[in-house]
C-alpha cells in the first residue's frame, strides 16, 4: 500500500496552521487577555510562547515524523517507539483522549457558529434589542425551544456539523488539506475585514448610554504592557494555559499530522511558520475584533465587567445591527464564518489520532475510522449538549482541554529530552531543516522548558488561597498548613470549590448540588473514555506481541 502523506508543502503548513488556529484564538484569547489585565497578560504570554510553545512544537513535530517513519501515527506507539519501557504507550493515551474529550464540545460550539451564519444572512437579529439577542442565545443553549423536553434543533445542528467532520475525515488527508486551503485564507480575509473595522471605528458609535465608548480604549488596554504582572503567578498560569490550547500542543494532534511527513521533510521552518501564523491570527486578529468593537459601542468598563465567552454570540450580533441591515448581515457572515472555519480546521485535526491508531493497529480504513470516531464523539458530546447549563461542558474543557495538556506536555518533554535523549532529539529536529535553529534552543529545551512545565503544573495543582504564594509559604512554615485556593486542581478534584460555593450561597444550594452531580457524571464519563482507550491500547499490544511470535 502507498504510504499516506501530505500533498504539498503549502497544504501541510495550512493544515497545521488550521489545526492550531481555532476557536481558542477568537473566543478564548480575548477573554483571557481581558480577565488577566490586558497589557499585563501579553508579556507572560509572549515569553511562554518562546520558552514553551516553540520548544514543544519542535518536540512534537519531530516525535511525529520519527514515529511515522516506523508506521506509528498516534501517540501511544509514537511514545512507545522512543523508549523501552512498557508504560509510555499508556501515557500516549492522552494524545487520543484529549482530542475526543475536546471535540465533543468543540463541535457543539462549531454548530452554533454555523447556525449564527444562517441567522445573520436571514436577518434574525434585525431590530432585536440587546437583551433579546442575548436571551436568544440563552434559550438556544438551554434548549427550551421544544416541547419534547428534548432540544431538537440544537441537537440536529450539532449532529449535522459532527457529520460534516466525519465526512471530510473519511476522505483522508486530501480532504483535510482541501478544507484548510479554502478555510484558512477565507478566515484571514474575514478577520482582516473585521479587524480594520475594529481599528478604525474610534468613538463614532458612542451612545447616550455609553458616552465614553471608544474602540481605541480596548486596543490600548490590550497593548499597554504592565510589568507588574510578571510577578503574578495567576497571570503566568493563564498565559501558559492559553499558549497550550492555542498552539494545540500537549494534545497529540500535531504528532499525528507530523507522522505523515516524509522522512527528510523540513521540520524547523515548517513548524515555526505554522506557529507564527497561529500567533499572527491570535494576537493581531484575535485581539482586534471583539474587544475593540465592544469597547467602541459599550465602553471599556462594560467590556471589563462582561468579558466572557458569551460575548461572541450574545453581544456581537447586536452590535453589528448598529451598522445597518446590509453591513450587519455581511459582518455577521464574516464573524461567524471566520469562527466556523477556525473551528472546523481544528476539529478535523482532533479526529486524526483515533483514525491513525485504528488504521495502524487494526487495519481500519478511512470510512470505518471516521465513522467510529464520530460515534464515540457523539456518545461523549450528547450529554454536553443536553446538560450544557449544568456545567458538563466546563468539566470537559477543564479536564480534557486544560489539565491533560499540561500533564501530557510535561511527560512527553521528559521522554524526548531525557529518555530518547536531546542528542538524538536535536538530530531529529535538524535533519532536513531549511533553516538553522539557534543552538541555544537545545539548551532551552533541556533545562528551561521542562522546569517551566513543572512549575506550571505544580502551580495549578496547589494554587494557594488568593494566589498569594508568599502568604501561603509563611503559613506553611509557621505550622498552619498550606491554604489551597478553590481554583487549584486539588480543590477541583475534591469538589472543594463547589462546596465552598454552596456554603457561600445557601440560597442556591439546590442548584449547586445539582451542578455537582452533573459534574460528577461528566468526570465519570471522561474517566471511562480514558480507560476505554487504555483497554484498546492494551489489546493492540497483545496483538502486536502475537504477531512477533
Ligand atoms: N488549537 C485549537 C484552538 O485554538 C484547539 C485544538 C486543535 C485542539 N487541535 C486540538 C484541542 C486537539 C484539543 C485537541 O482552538
Amino acid at each position: 500500500m502507498k504510504k499516506e502523506a501530505w500533498g504539498s508543502r503549502i497544504g501541510l503548513i495550512l493544515a497545521m496552521a488550521g489545526n492550531a488556529v481555532g476557536l481558542g484564538n477568537f473566543l478564548r484569547f480575548p477573554v483571557q487577555a481581558v480577565q488577566n489585565g490586558g497589557g499585563a497578560f501579553i508579556l507572560p504570554y509572549i515569553i511562554c510562547f518562546l520558552l514553551m510553545g516553540i520548544p514543544l512544537l519542535f518536540t512534537e513535530w519531530s516525535m511525529g515524523r520519527f514515529g511515522g517513519k516506523l508506521g506509528n501515527h498516534s501517540t501511544p506507539y509514537i511514545l512507545d517507539s522512543m523508549s523501552k519501557k512498557w508504560y509510555w504507550k499508556y501515557i500516549g493515551v492522552f494524545g487520543i483522549f484529549t482530542n475526543i474529550a475536546v471535540v465533543a464540545y468543540y463541535t457543539y460550539i462549531e454548530s452554533w457558529t454555523f447556525v449564527y451564519v444562517v441567522h445573520s444572512v436571514i436577518g434574525t437579529f434585525t431590530g432585536m434589542s440587546k437583551e433579546a439577542v442575548s436571551t436568544f442565545f440563552d434559550q438556544y443553549v438551554q434548549l427550551s425551544g421544544s416541547d419534547f423536553g428534548i432540544p431538537l434543533f440544537p441537537v440536529i445542528a450539532y449532529i449535522l456539523v459532527l457529520g460534516a467532520n466525519v465526512y471530510i475525515l473519511s476522505t483522508g488527508l486530501g480532504g483535510i488539506e482541501k478544507v484548510a486551503k479554502i478555510g484558512m485564507p477565507l478566515l484571514i480575509l474575514f478577520g482582516i475585514i473585521l479587524a480594520v473595522r475594529g481599528w478604525t471605528m474610534g468613538s463614532s458609535f458612542a451612545s447616550e448610554e455609553f458616552p465614553d465608548a471608544n474602540a481605541w480604549d480596548g486596543i490600548n488596554f490590550l497593548w499597554t504592557p504592565q510589568y507588574s504582572s510578571l510577578a503574578d503567578p495567576k497571570v503566568w498560569l493563564a498565559a501558559a494555559g492559553q499558549i497550550f490550547f492555542t498552539l494545540s500542543v500537549g494534545m497529540g494532534s500535531i504528532q499525528c499530522y507530523a507522522s505523515y511527513l516524509k522522512e527528510n521533510e523540513d521540520i524547523a521552518l515548517n513548524s515555526v511558520t505554522a506557529g507564527f501564523t497561529n500567533e499572527f491570527v491570535e494576537v493581531i486578529l484575535g485581539s482586534a475584533i471583539v474587544i475593540p468593537i465592544a469597547a467602541g459601542f459599550l465602553g471599556l468598563d462594560w467590556v471589563l465587567e462582561n468579558a466572557g465567552f458569551g460575548m461572541a454570540f450574545q453581544t456581537m450580533p447586536y452590535l453589528f445591527q448598529q451598522w445597518g441591515p446590509l453591513i450587519s448581515a455581511f459582518a455577521g457572515v464574516c464573524w461567524f464564518g471566520l469562527l466556523f472555519f477556525a473551528g472546523i480546521t481544528s476539529s478535523l485535526a482532533m479526529g486524526t489520532p483515533w483514525m491513525g491508531f485504528m488504521q495502524d493497529e487494526f487495519g481500519w480504513g478511512k470510512v470505518k475510522g471516521a465513522v467510529s470516531f464520530g460515534l464515540v464523539s457523539l456518545a461523549m458530546g450528547l450529554p454536553t449538549v443536553l446538560f450544557y447549563q449544568y456545567g458538563y461542558f466546563d468539566e470537559y474543557d477543564y479536564w480534557g482541554g486544560t489539565v491533560s495538556l499540561v500533564i501530557f506536555a510535561l511527560l512527553e518533554t521528559i521522554l524526548f529530552t531525557y529518555i530518547f535523549g536531546m542528542k538524538k532529539g536535536w538530530a531529529e529536529i535538524t535533519r532536513g531543516a531549511d533553516i538553522r535553529i539557534p543552538t541555544f534552543y537545545k539548551w532551552i529545551m533541556t533545562y528551561v522548558t521542562p522546569v517551566l512545565l513543572s512549575i506550571v503544573f505544580l502551580g495549578a495543582l496547589i494554587t494557594p488561597a488568593g494566589n498569594d504564594w508568599v502568604a501561603a509559604f509563611s503559613n506553611l512554615f509557621s505550622g498552619g498548613g498550606w491554604p489551597l485556593d478553590t481554583s487549584s486542581l486539588i480543590a477541583k478534584i475534591t469538589f472543594a470549590d463547589l462546596e465552598a460555593q454552596i456554603i457561600a450561597n445557601p440560597e442556591n444550594a439546590a442548584a449547586l448540588e445539582e451542578k455537582k452531580m452533573y459534574s460528577g457524571f461528566a468526570r465519570l464519563q471522561l474517566l471511562l473514555l480514558f480507560l476505554g482507550i487504555c483497554a484498546i491500547v492494551w489489546y493492540s499490544s497483545v496483538k502486536r506481541k502475537k504477531a512477533i511470535q
